[in-house]
């Protein structure tokens, strides 16, 4: 927590209350440093650690015009999971053949444009996609370079909807059923695509490293079983996201360097033990890039005083622009910006200002009497939630800002209420 001369919160230099005064709230500010050496440590933690690897943004995190340029110049990859996605990156100059393209019911425009952009990998998520990219790729120049994503069987300890590495899983072709290694006989055989390598990713706010390591030995005796059958040896292994942040105080993670190395560690040993040459390794980070470098930013509202000496207050945001604690429980720290080092005085809960009485973005926290009109911020507020932003009962989505040096710029407009009329048609 950055706390500036006039004991308020700051970020990247910029004094938070003041931002709150020139761009309005609720506004999402980036620390635009915290960001780049977010995107450094993995890039360089991932050079240390294995030969030739690339690390990938997972875009789905945080996207605008200004993260896919950030990301583009710090070297990464970009990890985009739809028709949007794969626009902006284009708009903003993202080198296509760093783009991997996910996603389990890509539409046929989207393949057709991944194809017609060269992206660097369509990561196919079933059989139906298969056989639809082996048609759009047939009679093409080039083969499509491809990965095929496959369910590890893998239980992460996380929230179950944020789960993805089991076999009941929306996601990937399964072991469990033979799908996956028909899949790789059947992408050996399409003149048009160009198989490359294999992909899996377990989950998210994952805090523990033990079930990435499981993935990892997991994807190893797939990629030497497939050999053993097909001949064929994935020059590529990605393992995909999921690494866990803290969002409350004590709360710890580990760190991008521990979670490198312990991947790297475990598909080193397990490729030597299986005889395997040693794969590129593809690692898609997306909260832990973005979601500490970040704070939400609301003005309080209406106050009430509840029963028990509790308060609760309404802020100017809510379950539109963070609906993560209605739909993962999720809990932030929350801090009066202008006063960060007041006591707490009072538990206090932080609603929402949407119709619905699931919207509820804190429950229960020690704070200050928090007063009309001043200004809390929701730490740890990077990832997921401009992403998920709605506009439901019809608010203007906020303005997000980069801080750096203590100097702010706008990366995206604040929505106006014309906004909120452009699609619509009498
Ligand atoms: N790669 C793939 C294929 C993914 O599906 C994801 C996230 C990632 C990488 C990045 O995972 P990360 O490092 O960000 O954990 N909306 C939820 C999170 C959904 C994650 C979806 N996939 C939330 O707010 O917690």
């Amino acid at each position: 927590m950055e706390i500036n001369d006039r004991g308020r919160l700051a970020l990247g230099g910029c004094d938070l209350v003041d931002l709150a005064e020139t761009y309005d709230t609720p506004l999402y500010a980036y620390d635009e440093a915290a960001l780049r050496a977010a995107c450094r440590r993995y890039r360089d933690a991932l050079a240390g650690a294995w030969d030739d690897g690339l690390v990938v943004y997972a875009a789905k995190a945080f996207l605008v015009l200004a993260m896919a340029r950030l990301v583009a110049e710090e070297d990464l990859g970009l990890d985009v999971v739809s028709g949007g996605e794969l626009h902006t990156a284009l708009r903003a100059g993202f080198p296509p053949e760093r783009i991997y393209f996910h996603g389990n019911n890509k539409a046929p425009w989207e393949l057709a444009a991944a194809l017609e952009h060269g992206v660097g990998r369509v990561v196919v998520d079933n059989l139906d996609e298969l056989a639809l990219l082996s048609k759009l790729a047939g009679g093409r120049d080039r083969p499509a370079p491809i990965a095929l994503r496959v369910t590890p069987g893998v239980e992460a300890d996380t929230h179950a909807h944020l789960r993805t590495g089991h076999n009941d899983s929306k996601f990937g072709l399964r072991l469990s059923t033979g799908e996956a290694y028909r899949a790789v006989e059947l992408a050996l055989d399409e003149p048009g695509l160009d198989l490359v390598g294999l992909h899996a990713h377990i989950g998210s706010q994952i805090m523990d490293l033990a079930p990435f390591t499981a993935a990892a030995r997991t994807m190893v005796a797939v990629a030497a079983e497939v050999r053993r059958h097909t001949g064929w040896t994935p020059a590529e292994l990605n393992l995909g996201g999921g690494l866990g942040v803290p969002y409350l105080p004590g709360e710890r993670a580990p760190t991008p360097e521990d979670f490198v190395a312990t991947v790297a560690l475990a598909v080193g040993e397990a490729c030597d033990g299986a005889g395997l040459p040693r794969p590129r390794l593809v690692l898609e980070p997306g909260r832990s890039i973005v979601a500490p470098a970040a704070v939400a930013l609301y003005r309080v509202g209406a106050v009430r005083e509840l029963n028990g000496d509790r308060v609760m207050v309404a802020v100017d945001g809510g379950m539109a622009d963070n609906p993560r604690p209605t739909l993962y429980g999720a809990r932030y720290q929350v801090v009066p910006a202008g006063r960060p080092r007041d006591p707490a005085a009072v538990s206090t809960t932080v609603v929402g200002r949407y119709c619905e009485s699931g919207d509820v973005l804190a429950r229960n926290v020690p704070l200050p009497r928090l007063q009309r009109g001043e200004v809390v911020a929701f730490l740890a507020a990077g990832a997921y939630q401009v992403a998920m932003a709605s506009n439901y009962n019809r608010f203007p989505r906020p303005a997000v800002v980069f801080c750096c040096g203590g100097r702010s710029r706008l990366v995206q407009a604040r929505e106006t209420l014309d906004d909120l009329l452009a699609r619509d048609r009498l």
